[in-house]
């Protein structure tokens, strides 16, 4: 079986790679582990010196596993290891580059908070639909995409769930660069070699007084996670998640 998360050292830059392309790359709990395992290994080498994240052509992530949700809201509770890889993804030292290729959704888009620079194909969308599944924004959205792009902005994505194209995104500062699609993988990996090419000590130094508020990010991580939770288990919920379960194509 191919690993759902592929994790190679080119150089200084770690490749992690989404792989389950046959569910557009949607995150189960073992993928969450895998990407926090790998972003700690990172943090603790001093051989790699950035990351990359990356998906499969046309999917980036289709966010987290719709029938993780609904096992979850049937009485499985809310795994551990995803709340453990936002904290890894808000905490860690290493900067991450994401290229982006075809659909970001829900945590697909959020991740993109979290990371240092971010490349995108001329087609790509992020999405982040958390309300007509009855649940609201997570991984430190609701602090970060506001500060990001103001709240005018932030609410139309993450409230009202309208989607952004790959220029919009940039507009609203999530995206630096936009690519042919063919290109982006390597459009990413030239910006996180120029990245691990900067004098580590500075690059830390430079990054943690840019990204200082991370205990604030993490109490929001888990201020919204708390309410997730409880939503997760609500009727509207689980009818939103058999509904996606259960559509005809
Ligand atoms: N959870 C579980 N399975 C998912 C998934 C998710 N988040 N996203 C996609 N899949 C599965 C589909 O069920 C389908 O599986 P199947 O072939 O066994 O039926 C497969 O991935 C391909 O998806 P499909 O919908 O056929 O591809 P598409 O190109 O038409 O649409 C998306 C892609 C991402 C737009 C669409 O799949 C989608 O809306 N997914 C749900 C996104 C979502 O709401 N995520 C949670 C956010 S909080």
């Amino acid at each position: 079986m191919t690993a759902a998360v592929t994790v190679t050292d080119e150089g200084a830059v770690r490749v992690i790679r989404l792989n389950r392309p046959e569910k557009k790359n949607a995150l189960t709990h073992a993928m969450y582990a895998e990407m926090a395992r790998a972003l700690r290994e990172a943090d603790d080498s001093d051989a790699i010196r950035c990351g990359v994240i990356a998906g499969v052509p046309g999917a980036f992530c289709a966010g987290n596993d719709i029938t993780d949700f609904l096992n979850a809201a049937s009485g499985g509770g809310l795994d551990s290891r995803t709340p453990e890889f936002l904290h890894t993804l808000a905490r860690r030292q290493k900067p991450l580059v994401a290229a982006i290729d075809g659909v970001a959704v829900g945590v697909g888009t959020t991740i993109l908070f979290h990371c240092d620079h971010v490349v995108a194909s001329a087609g790509a969308t992020l999405s982040t639909p958390f309300l007509k599944l009855g649940l609201i924004p997570e991984a430190g959205s609701t602090l970060l995409a506001p500060m990001r792009m103001g709240y005018a902005r932030a609410f139309s994505l993450l409230v009202m769930g309208r989607p952004l194209t790959a220029t919009e995104a940039k507009d609203a500062g999530i995206v630096n660069t936009i690519v042919d699609s063919a290109d982006v993988e390597a459009t990413a990996l030239k910006a996180a070699q120029e990245i691990a090419a900067l004098p580590p000590k500075t690059l830390a130094v430079a990054r943690s007084l840019m990204r200082g508020h991370f205990d604030e990010v993490i109490k929001q991580i888990d201020a919204e996670a708390a309410h997730f939770r409880e939503l997760l288990q609500s009727d509207e919920a689980r009818a939103a998640f058999a509904a996606f379960l259960a559509r005809k194509k």
